[in-house]
This record gives C-alpha cells, sequence and structure tokens, in this order.
C-alpha cells in the first residue's frame, strides 16, 4: 500500500518529461531545460492529484487527447513564474516621469495628445497599477490627454488577479505612502483595493505573446519586463520584431533588468538602463 502512495507521487519519467516540455515551448516560447524537471514535477504534481491521476503517462495522453485543451491552458497556468511588485525596477518609472513622459508630450504638442501604453506579460497587475498611478500623478502635464494602458498575460489566473485590483495588506505596504493613500482603499480584512482613477486606465486581457495580437497599435511605449527571460534567442527576435512593429517610430522599450537586445535585435538603441527606442 505504501509502494503504491510512493508510486503515486509521480516519478517523472524522461519520455513525458520532454512532451511537457515540448508542448510548454511550443505554445508558450518558455524553455523547460533539464535542471527544471523537479519543478516541473512539484508543479505538475498538484494538477494531477486534482485530476485523480495515476502518473505523468496519463497526464501526458490527456494533454495530447481532443478533450487536452482546457488541461493545456492548466499546464500553462501550472508552470507560468509570476513573481513581480510594485515599482519594481523603480529606475524606469522615474526615467518616466523625468524623460519620457516629457519627451512625449514635447512632440505631441501640450493639450489633447494620446497616449498608449502596453505592459505585455502582466502577471498580478502591480506593473501596469504602477504605471497608472504613475500617470495618474502626472495628471498636470497630460491633461485633456486620451491616455490607455493595455495589460495582458498568457496566464488567466494573473489576469484575473490583476482585473480584480485587490492585494494583500504586505504588498500594499511596499508601496510609497503618498501613492497607498491617495490611489488604494483598505478592505475590511486588511487588503487594498486599487482606486477606480487608477483602474479606469487600464484594459486587461489574456494574450499568449507567441499567438496573433488582436490590437492594432501603434503604442508609444511598450513594457516587456521579466518575460523573455524563459525564452530562446530566435523566439525573443521574432517578438522584439514584433514590438518594433507594434511601436510609434522613436517608440520605448522597458525590458528587465537581466534581459538585453545585444545580438537579439537591431532595431532598438539603448537609451538608458534597460530602456530602448524603436530606431528601424
Ligand atoms: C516574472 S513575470 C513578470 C511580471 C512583470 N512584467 C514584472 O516584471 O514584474 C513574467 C510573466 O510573463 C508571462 N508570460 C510568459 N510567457 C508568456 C507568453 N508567451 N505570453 C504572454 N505572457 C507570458 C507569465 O505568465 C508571467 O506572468
Amino acid at each position: 500500500m505504501q509502494q503504491t502512495v510512493q508510486q503515486q507521487e509521480f516519478a517523472l519519467h524522461d519520455g513525458d518529461f520532454r512532451k511537457i516540455a515540448n508542448l510548454v515551448m511550443e505554445t508558450t516560447g518558455i524553455v523547460i531545460s533539464d535542471r527544471k524537471r523537479a519543478f516541473i514535477s512539484g508543479r505538475l504534481g498538484r494538477r494531477l492529484r486534482t485530476l485523480g491521476l495515476s502518473g505523468f503517462g496519463d497526464y501526458c495522453r490527456l494533454l495530447e487527447s481532443d478533450a487536452g485543451d482546457a488541461e493545456r491552458l492548466m499546464l500553462v497556468n501550472a508552470i507560468t513564474t509570476n513573481h513581480t511588485a510594485f515599482f519594481r525596477e523603480p529606475h524606469h518609472f522615474e526615467a518616466l516621469a523625468a524623460n519620457v513622459l516629457p519627451s512625449i508630450n514635447a512632440a505631441q504638442g501640450q493639450r489633447g495628445g494620446r497616449l498608449r501604453i502596453w505592459s505585455a506579460g502582466c502577471s498580478t497587475g502591480e506593473e501596469p497599477y504602477t504605471l497608472a498611478m504613475l500617470l495618474c500623478e502626472q495628471s498636470a502635464q497630460l491633461a485633456d490627454w486620451d491616455v490607455k494602458i493595455l495589460a495582458t498575460d498568457l496566464d488567466t489566473n494573473v489576469v484575473a488577479h490583476a482585473a480584480a485590483g485587490i492585494y494583500d495588506a504586505e504588498r500594499v505596504e511596499s508601496i510609497p505612502g503618498n501613492f497607498r493613500k491617495k490611489y488604494f482603499t483598505a478592505q475590511a480584512d486588511g487588503r487594498g483595493v486599487m482606486g477606480e482613477a487608477v483602474r479606469s486606465l487600464i484594459s486587461f486581457a489574456p494574450l499568449n505573446l507567441l499567438q496573433g495580437w488582436p490590437m492594432r497599435g501603434p503604442f508609444d511605449i511598450i513594457f516587456c519586463r521579466n518575460v523573455v527571460i524563459y525564452f530562446d534567442k530566435p523566439t525573443q527576435r521574432r517578438l522584439f520584431d514584433r514590438y518594433a512593429d507594434m511601436l510609434k517610430p522613436d517608440g520605448w522599450l522597458f525590458i528587465g533588468h537581466s534581459e538585453s537586445l545585444l545580438s537579439v535585435t537591431d532595431r532598438f538603441k539603448l537609451v538608458g538602463r534597460t530602456i530602448y527606442r524603436r530606431i528601424k
């Protein structure tokens, strides 16, 4: 009996691991190296228990079957890494307020401009809400502007969390006091709810960056931070090429602290710390 329980704790053999890794790579661009086997086994072990399956062989058969569509979505949700924070990599938001918005403002004229920002791979929403709070702070500079932020992620669970705009007390505590007081309301349970002024600037939607994009753009600014770190170079190259097409000429691209466009694309020039502008 004990042995059965042991076996049901799901050994992940080579063949099944490769099938799952290939499926994830094809669907999301996320590369799963051999070092990630324990991580995959742990994350998906929970799925197997929920589904009442006896092993990864059955799980792979389910994924490959006609009924596998829904489970492929669950698989993707289970393996994405969603770490994020409000005001993460604060130099980006400082540059935005000090240089980027004034530059866009000067190029478009003082009144009645249009500003489109895309937070691609927005996770649970901290990044687009930080952008939106910052834009609310710039309301004098952006008076009469038509401002919209599109926030997308492949993982449908995090998009739902982001759209709800409710955060645990510790997360809200990490936000500078002036922003917290102005833009959050505390709930009875201690969690914080994003205020309407901020929420109204953002549209949340599930979107796989590797598939077709329904929006036409063009965007003034794209944030795609700490997303491509999991992709191989050819996937990164295709994605940044599409970002360049989706940006206005001279548009701005912000990437994550450990990411770089060096030997990936020549369509952008580096203008700050992990800040780029489209040049082609
Ligand atoms: C580590 S989080 C980064 C969140 C935020 N941009 C930040 O820097 O704090 C990476 C996000 O990218 C998303 N992601 C990964 N592959 C994706 C894909 N192919 N399409 C869309 N989103 C993807 C994941 O679901 C995850 O929420």
